[in-house]
C-alpha cells in the first residue's frame, strides 16, 4: 500500500524510548509494536514511556519486550497512556526530560500524536542532543505535510457506522439530524464523512457559516416536499455553539430538528485494517530514520510513499485540502 523508503543505517544505537501523547487515536498501538519488534530486531533496547510527555518528566518508563506488544495491533487506545503535557512548553522542562533520557541511557526518541506531539518533539530536538522522529497520529487528519495520519480512517468508519444508524430513524420519522463531529479546529474529518454518509449539508470551519440561509434553504426544500428527512454533519470547529443555534434557528422554521454529539466515540475503538497497516509501517520506518541518522523529522506520507518531513516545515501550519472542500458543497442536494 505504502511505499518504504530504506534510508541507509549510518548509526548504531543502544536504546531508544517511544511515548504516545495528545488525544488518543486507533492504531497508536499498531505502531508501538511496529516500532519495538523492529528496533528489537536491530538489536536496540525499547522504554516505553507512560503518559507522554509527563511521564518522560517524571521518567515513568519500562522496558518493552517483543511479547510486551503481542497482542495490542488490534486493540483502540493506547498502552503506553496519553495526556496533555502543559508543562512541555516550558524550555527547562524540556531540560529536565533530556537529562531523564540520559541517564536511562536513552539516545533517541519516538513521539506518537498530532500538533502538539510534533511541536515537542521538535523542540526537543533543537534543543538537545537528542534525536527525535515524530509519528503523525490523529483522529483530526491535519497535521500538515502528511496526507494521513493514523487514527483517521477508522474515526471516519466510526461517524459513517453511527450516522448510517441515524439516518434510519431520520427516514422513518421524517426528521433533519444535526451529527457533530470531532476535529478541533479543522474540518477534515467532517468533509470526509460529510461525503462518504451522502449528507444533505456539512458545516466545516474553512467555509462561511450563514445559519439564517442555511435554515431557509432546509426549510423551504421541505415545503417543496424534497428532503423529508436529512443528515446535516456539523464540525465541532464550525463556530462555538453552531449545532445549538442552528437547531433553535429551524425550530424556529417549524422544524423539529433532532441532535447528536458523536464526540469521543469516534476516538475510541478497534482499528480498520488501513489504519493498522499505515501505522505499522510509520512505526518501523521511523526506527530505519533514527538508524540513518535523521532527527527532527516526521514520518510523512505524501500520495503512496512514506517520506521525512522536517518538523520545522510543519509546526504551526494549517492543512488545507479546498477542492475537496467544494466536492462536499458540490454533492448537497
Ligand atoms: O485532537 C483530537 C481530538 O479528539 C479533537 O478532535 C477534539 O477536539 C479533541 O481531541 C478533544 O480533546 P479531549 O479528549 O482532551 O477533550
Amino acid at each position: 500500500m505504502y511505499q518504504l523508503p530504506s534510508p541507509s543505517a549510518i548509526r548504531s544505537l543502544d536504546a531508544i524510548g517511544v511515548l504516545t501523547s495528545g488525544g488518543d487515536a486507533p492504531g497508536m498501538n499498531a505502531a508501538i509494536r511496529a516500532l519495538v519488534r523492529t528496533a528489537l530486531n536491530q538489536g536496540i533496547k525499547v522504554y516505553g514511556i507512560h503518559r507522554g510527555y509527563s511521564g518522560l518528566l517524571s521518567d515513568d518508563m519500562r522496558r518493552l519486550y517483543s511479547g510486551s506488544v503481542s497482542n495490542i495491533i488490534q486493540r483502540g487506545g493506547t498502552i503506553l497512556k496519553s495526556n496533555r503535557c502543559e508543562a512541555f512548553k516550558d524550555p527547562l522542562m524540556r531540560s529536565q526530560a533530556a537529562e531523564v533520557l540520559k541517564t536511562n541511557g536513552i539516545q533517541a526518541l519516538v513521539c506518537i500524536g498530532g500538533d502538539g506531539t510534533l511541536t515537542g518533539a521538535h523542540w526537543l530536538a533543537c534543543e538537545h542532543d537528542i534525536a527525535v522522529i515524530g509519528v503523525p497520529c490523529t483522529i483530526d487528519n491535519d497535521i500538515h505535510g502528511t496526507d494521513d495520519s493514523i487514527g483517521f480512517d477508522t474515526a471516519v468508519n466510526t461517524a459513517l457506522g453511527a450516522i448510517d444508524r441515524i439516518r434510519d430513524t431520520a427516514l422513518s420519522h421524517e426528521r433533519l439530524f444535526l451529527v457533530e463531529v470531532m476535529g478541533r479546529d479543522s474540518g477534515f474529518l467532517a468533509t470526509q464523512v460529510g461525503i462518504a454518509c451522502g449528507a444533505e449539508m456539512t458545516l466545516i470551519p474553512e467555509r462561511k457559516v450563514d445559519i439564517g440561509a442555511i435554515a431557509s434553504t432546509l426549510a423551504s426544500a421541505r415545503r417543496k416536499g424534497h428532503g423529508s428527512s436529512g443528515i446535516i454533519v456539523v464540525a465541532e470547529g464550525a463556530e462555538p455553539g453552531l449545532t445549538v443555534r442552528l437547531a433553535d434557528r429551524l425550530r424556529q422554521c417549524g422544524e423539529e430538528p433532532r441532535i447528536c454529539i458523536l464526540g469521543h466515540i469516534q476516538r475510541g475503538g478497534s482499528p480498520s485494517a488501513h489504519d493498522r497497516v499505515l501505522a505499522s509501517c510509520m512505526g518501523a520506518t521511523a526506527v530505519n530514520y533514527l538508524l540513518a541518522g535523521s532527527s527532527d523529522i516526521m514520518v510523512a506520507a505524501v500520495g503512496r510513499d512514506l517520506i521525512a518531513a522536517p518538523l520545522a516545515d510543519i509546526i504551526g501550519r494549517r492543512k488545507h485540502d479546498p477542492r475537496l472542500y467544494d466536492l462536499v458543497m458540490q454533492l448537497h442536494k
